[in-house]
């Protein structure tokens, strides 16, 4: 469970905080995506609850962050970092820069973590096949492209198995085979369990694995809800969020007046494209 009592950032120097008395509760198996205009403070947010800030990027922060029940504040960062896993939308930033393959990039954190040798590969064997890039794995990581490197960033994540997870639009770089992998780690991550705030664009991919999504305006929490329900909230568009397509096309059906069937129909055939 990650939980954000009335969290208020400032960064250093600004003449406003960023985040203002954000609250939250992000349950064990929850997924809960995060949306919000551009400067909206998603990336703040990932950023304190993954204790990088104030730790590495100056600042003040009121408020508590907790991990099961523990109020973080005294934790360091490399003993946070055991606790909550990250992945930022730039893969490049997130690689270790000393492996020499993509094989030993996804498994050096669990061999940090002190596995067993047999458990290391079952751990960089089972992450690399959840992201279908065990093909890539002699391949030398700077020498990939973005979205290469952002499915070894993920994969690298999810050899960790961590219980919490922060995402900053981890798919930024993947077309949509990849997204839809990563959204399909993501959901098995939460049904062991984890719990997982992800900020993302990509509303579609939100209402495929979120139980509940939050609106960020201005630093400030605009909505929060059922995914369903915020994702279909008129509001949405006014915070600069794009709705998902299942929305936008049953409105759209709605102006035309089809019939309640033909929405079910709608609905099964999006949720087929969605997992397709
Ligand atoms: N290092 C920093 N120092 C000062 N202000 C910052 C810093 N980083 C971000 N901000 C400010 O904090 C606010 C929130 O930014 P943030 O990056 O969290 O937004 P975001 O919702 O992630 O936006 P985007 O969708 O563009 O990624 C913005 O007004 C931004 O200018
Ligand atoms: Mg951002």
């Amino acid at each position: 469970m990650l939980t954000f009592e009335l969290v208020t950032y400032r960064y250093a120097g600004a003449a406003r905080p960023s985040l203002q008395d954000v609250s939250l509760v992000i349950g064990s198996g929850e997924v809960v995506g995060l949306v919000g205009a551009s400067e909206a403070g998603k990336t703040t947010l990932c950023l304190v609850a993954a204790g990088l800030a104030p730790r590495t990027v100056r600042g003040t922060l009121k408020g508590r962050i907790l991990i099961d029940g523990t109020d973080v504040a005294p934790l360091t960062i490399h003993e946070l970092a055991g606790q909550v896993g990250i992945a930022f939308a730039n893969p490049a930033t997130q690689l270790s820069g000393v492996a020499g393959t993509v094989y030993e990039e996804v498994a050096f954190g669990p061999m940090n973590l002190g596995f067993s040798r047999s458990e290391v590969i079952d751990r960089t064997e089972a992450a690399l096949g959840a992201l279908k890039i065990s093909d890539l794995a002699e391949r030398e990581p700077a020498l990939l492209s973005g979205g290469q490197q952002q499915l070894v960033a993920m994969s690298g994540l999810l050899a960790l198995r961590p219980a919490h997870l922060v995402l900053d639009e981890p798919t930024a770089q993947l077309d949509p085979a990849g997204t839809r992998l990563v959204a399909e780690a993501l959901a098995r991550l939460a049904l062991d369990g984890a719990s997982i705030l992800v900020a993302e664009q990509k509303t579609d991919l939100l209402a495929s694995i979120c139980d509940r999504v939050v609106a960020l305006d201005a630093g400030r929490v605009a909505l929060d809800g059922p995914a369903f329900e915020v994702l279909g909230d008129a509001r949405l568009a006014e915070l600069g969020v794009a709705a998902p397509a299942s929305v936008r096309l049953r409105s759209l059906a709605g102006a035309a007046g089809p019939g309640p069937e033909a929405l079910a129909h709608l609905d099964g055939a999006l949720a087929m494209e969605a997992t397709a």
